[in-house]
């Protein structure tokens, strides 16, 4: 069964607590948290002090994608703030190998995200050491916007990568879907499914059940 990994940057922050509880009653499996530095992306989200508020309001894991410049300085407090997968951009770092081990030793789920543009061939000597990899099917900084529809000849050939080296990786999509192009995601690979605005924008727990509806066939 694909995962559904609802993304807070869409919920209400003024009631972070009751949105996320809505989502996690209604079957959410994981809670996404888009940590934004105002210089690795243009906009500027929330830090360490946020994912441990979290930490303390929901039994779900905690899913960080970190789109921030020198990821690797930062690890040690979102793992102890209680991210338990931790993701940081391809394109944020030369030390890929460094940091993925980094947030294997202290006891996270390690993740790479690659942007629109970035190749996924990039990926393969890293791919055995990984445990997720998150492919961004918008460009990242904002909620809202549209699927890039290239996204899923590249999600088809990271699992097809993913099947050479390293069957029990997982393909986390990330951005522009809604219930209406969701099949299409998972169909082409992915296992974990992001999404912000078509789960907290309008009633959470209807739009939860309909993509779960979905996914359970996969
Ligand atoms: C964008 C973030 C996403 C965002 C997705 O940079 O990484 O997680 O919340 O939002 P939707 O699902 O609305 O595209
Ligand atoms: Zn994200």
């Amino acid at each position: 069964m694909a995962l559904l990994a609802p993304s807070i940057l869409s919920a209400n922050f003024a009631c972070l607590e009751r949105d996320i509880k809505e989502a996690e009653t209604a079957g959410a499996d994981i809670l996404h948290v888009d940590v934004m530095d105002g210089r690795f992306v243009p906009n500027i989200t929330i830090g360490i002090p946020v994912v441990e508020s979290l930490k303390k309001v929901t039994e779900l894991p905690l899913d960080v994608h970190l789109m921030i410049v020198e990821p690797e300085k930062y690890i040690p407090e979102f793992i102890k703030a209680g991210a338990n997968w931790l993701s940081f951009h391809f394109e944020a770092t030369v030390h890929h190998h460094r940091t993925v081990e980094q947030i294997k030793e202290l006891g996270a789920k390690a993740g790479i995200v690659i942007n629109p543009s970035t190749p996924v061939s990039f990926l393969e000597e890293i791919l055995p050491f990984l445990d997720f990899v998150l492919v961004m099917s918008v460009n990242p900084g904002f909620g809202g916007q549209k699927f890039i529809p290239t996204s899923l000849e590249k999600i088809r050939k990271l699992k097809s990568l993913k099947e050479k080296l390293n069957k029990n990786l997982l393909i986390e999509v990330d951005g522009g879907i809604k219930v209406s192009n969701v099949e299409s995601v998972v169909k082409a690979g992915a296992d974990v499914i992001v999404a912000g605005s078509a789960i907290f924008k309008g009633d959470i727990s209807s739009n939860v059940r309909a993509f779960k509806e979905i996914l359970k066939n996969y």
